[in-house]
């Protein structure tokens, strides 16, 4: 089955993406229409915006998609789309579109976990062999998988609360830099002295693999406050200090957590996805946690480690694989965690919109 070549639909969040993908780990095209412009003067995704702004554009990145792979619908093998979780719009809009593509050209249709999509991506880029460790660190997700098939994930740990980026997100409003924060965070952290101030590291004294990070952006909130009332306002070595502190804290929680997760499951590999895993430090330390614990790191390239239609149709194709079919009944489901078995988190550990 290295012949089949699948699109691949996503729309859970605020990204419009399609891509096609083929079985022997080739991506033909990518195309990915960011809303980031229109949820702008709002601080955060607006659902209605996104789920009308997909409805427009889907049609539009998915001829995109096809046509810089140079095929057209009678060249495909089948049919990917995020059926979840997501913003609930958004999801219905990919899927209706994508059950339009497949009744229309009589292509198979596969609905897609947006997690899986994530959790599967080093099999697409690096060809990775089951088992291993996942870490999804992203804007509205950050919990610890592991994958031992397309549809086998069991999950070790996760926030509690915040995910990471959201907080990098939240701090940078605190320090008025400019949205999604993480990477302007980062800018300012490396200039800073991560020492100068001494943040909390939530739940590193409870075992296991759960992590929190609304206590750190408190403290940090709380420090800013103090850093102002000294001096009038926050000098911009302040502000850098303050960055740097924090970032130090996020890594030093994540480098803890991801070596206890190691450790519980002797993986032989932890992979990083999502938004977070673009951060420098954080991916250096996590690299050598890993190494420290004998086991491969891994993070695919930014592109794929952020929301993309490459990963859905490479998890379409994957599950395809394993005999998943969906009929012209698949519905869209907001809330659908990979490991059926887990416990459900305190607030999901999900507020943000992303995944
Ligand atoms: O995976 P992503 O593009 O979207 C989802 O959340 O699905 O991740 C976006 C998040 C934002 O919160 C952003 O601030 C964070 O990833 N991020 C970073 C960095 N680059 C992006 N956080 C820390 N350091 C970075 N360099
Ligand atoms: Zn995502």
């Amino acid at each position: 089955m290295d012949d089949l070549i699948f699109l691949g639909i996503e729309s859970s969040c605020d990204d419009t993406a399609a891509a096609i993908v083929t079985g022997d780990r080739r991506i033909l095209s990518n195309v990915v229409a960011s809303q980031t412009e229109l949820h702008a003067d709002f601080g955060g995704v607006v659902p209605e915006i996104a789920a009308r702004a997909h409805a427009e554009r889907l049609d539009l990145v998915v001829e995109q998609a096809l046509a810089q792979a140079g095929l057209g619908l009678g060249d495909l093998s089948g049919v990917a789309v995020t059926a979840g979780p997501g913003l609930i719009g958004g999801v219905m809009a990919g899927v209706m579109c994508a059950k339009g593509i497949a009744a229309g050209a009589g292509l198979p249709l596969v609905g897609v976990n947006h997690l899986a999509g994530h959790a599967l991506t080093p099999r697409l880029t690096d060809g990775v062999d089951f088992p291993y460790l996942m870490l999804l660190v992203s804007g509205g997700h950050c919990q610890f998988l592991m994958a031992h098939g397309p549809e086998d994930f069991t999950r070790l740990g996760g926030t509690i609360d915040d995910a990471p980026g959201e907080a990098f997100d939240k701090l940078a409003k605190l320090m008025a830099l400019p949205q999604p924060g993480g990477p302007h965070v980062e800018a300012e952290a490396a200039l800073g002295d991560p020492h100068r101030f001494d943040l909390p590291r939530p739940l590193l004294d409870r075992q296991g693999c759960d992590l929190s990070f609304s206590g750190l952006k408190t403290a940090a909130l709380r420090q800013r406050d103090a850093l102002i009332a000294e001096a009038g306002g926050l000098r911009a070595a302040d502000r850098r200090d303050l960055c740097a502190a924090f970032q130090r804290a996020v890594t030093e929680v994540l480098a803890e957590k991801s070596r206890r997760a190691l450790a519980e499951s002797g993986a032989p590999l932890l992979a990083v996805a999502g938004g977070v895993a673009a951060n420098g430090p954080i991916r250096a330390a996590l690299q050598e946690v890993a190494a420290r614990a004998g086991a491969g790191f891994l993070a695919p390239p930014l592109r794929l480690c952020t929301d993309n239609g490459a990963m859905i149709a490479w998890a379409g194709i994957e599950l395809y694989r394993a005999g998943r079919r969906d009929g012209m009944d698949l519905s869209a489901r907001p809330r659908w965690p990979l490991d059926q078995g887990a416990v459900p988190m305190l607030g999901g550990g999900r507020k943000g919109a992303k995944a």
